[in-house]
C-alpha cells in the first residue's frame, strides 16, 4: 500500500512572524497523525525557520525550486546541495507558475528533476495541463510529455526515490478543483503508462493532486485508488485547514 502524502505548498507567502504560528500549529495538531506523511514547501529564506521548528517533529520540510547546477556563477539562484544543507526532504520542480510565468520548458524541468535527486532530495514533479488544453482534448499528451522529458533524462528508475503532482493548470488557485472522476482519470493514465514499461516502479510511485484542495473536498479526491495525497497551496497557509487535510489523507 503506498503512503498519503501531504505536502504544502507556502508559495511566496509567509513572514517570520506569520511561519511561526503556522508551524506551531502543525507540529502541535500532526503529533498523532497516522498513515499519511505530511511536508512543507517554503520559501528559501524561512528554511531555517523551518529546520528550527520542525526538526524534531514529524513533519519533513522542502524548497519549491532549486537550480539545475550545483555551485557557481549563478547569481541569485540555489542549488540542491544547499538544500540538503538545510534539511531539506523534497524540493517542488515543475510547477505550472515557473513554467508560465520564469519560462521553464520541459528539458529545463528534467535537469532541475536531476540535479535534485543527485543531491538527495525527492522531487516533486508538476504536471498538468491547461484549460485550453483540456479542452481541446490533448490532457493525456501534454502530461505524457512533461513525464516523458524526465524518464528521458534520468529514466524510470529514478521515478523510485521521487513524487508526482498532476496539477491542472486551471484548478490551480481558482477554487475550481478538478473533480475526484477527472482527477483519477489522469492518475490512472500516468500509472498505466509506468506500468508498461515498469509495474514495481509504477505500483510504488505516489501520485499527488493539486490545484484548488481544501479540507471540504480533500476526503473524496483521496478515496480514489491512484490518488496518494495532495500538493496544497493556499489551504497549506492555514493550520485548520492543512490539519484536516492531512487528517482526511490518513483516514
Ligand atoms: P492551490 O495551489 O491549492 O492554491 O490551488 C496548488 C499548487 O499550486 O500547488
Amino acid at each position: 500500500m503506498r503512503q498519503k502524502l501531504v505536502a504544502g505548498n507556502w508559495k511566496m507567502h509567509g513572514s517570520l512572524v506569520q511561519n511561526k504560528v503556522l508551524l506551531d500549529a502543525l507540529v502541535t495538531g500532526l503529533k498523532t497523525v497516522r498513515n499519511v506523511s505530511c511536508a512543507v514547501c517554503v520559501p528559501y529564506p524561512y528554511l531555517f525557520q523551518a529546520r528550527i521548528i520542525l526538526h524534531e517533529s514529524n513533519i519533513a520540510w522542502g524548497a519549491q525550486n532549486l537550480s539545475p547546477f550545483d555551485y557557481g556563477a549563478y547569481t541569485g539562484e540555489v542549488s540542491g546541495p544547499m538544500l540538503k544543507d538545510f534539511g531539506c526532504r523534497y524540493v517542488i520542480v515543475g510547477h505550472s507558475e515557473r513554467r508560465t510565468l520564469q519560462g521553464e520548458d520541459s528539458r529545463l524541468v528534467a535537469q532541475k528533476f536531476k540535479a535534485a535527486q543527485a543531491a538527495g532530495l525527492i522531487p516533486i514533479l508538476c504536471i498538468g495541463e491547461t484549460l485550453a488544453e483540456r479542452e481541446a482534448g490533448a490532457t493525456e499528451k501534454v502530461v505524457a510529455g512533461q513525464l516523458e522529458a524526465v524518464l528521458e533524462l534520468s529514466g524510470i528508475a529514478a521515478l523510485t526515490s521521487a513524487v508526482v503532482a498532476y496539477e491542472p493548470v486551471w484548478a490551480i488557485g481558482t477554487g475550481n478543483n478538478a473533480t475526484p472522476e477527472q482527477a483519477q482519470t489522469v492518475h490512472a493514465f500516468i500509472r498505466q503508462g509506468l506500468t508498461a514499461r515498469n509495474p514495481e516502479v509504477a505500483r510504488q510511485l505516489q501520485i499527488l493532486y493539486g490545484g484548488s484542495v481544501k479540507a471540504g473536498n480533500a476526503a473524496q479526491l483521496f478515496v480514489m485508488p491512484d490518488i496518494d495525497g495532495g500538493l496544497i497551496g493556499g489551504a497549506s497557509l492555514n493550520a485548520d485547514e492543512f490539519l484536516a487535510i492531512c487528517a482526511a489523507a490518513g483516514s
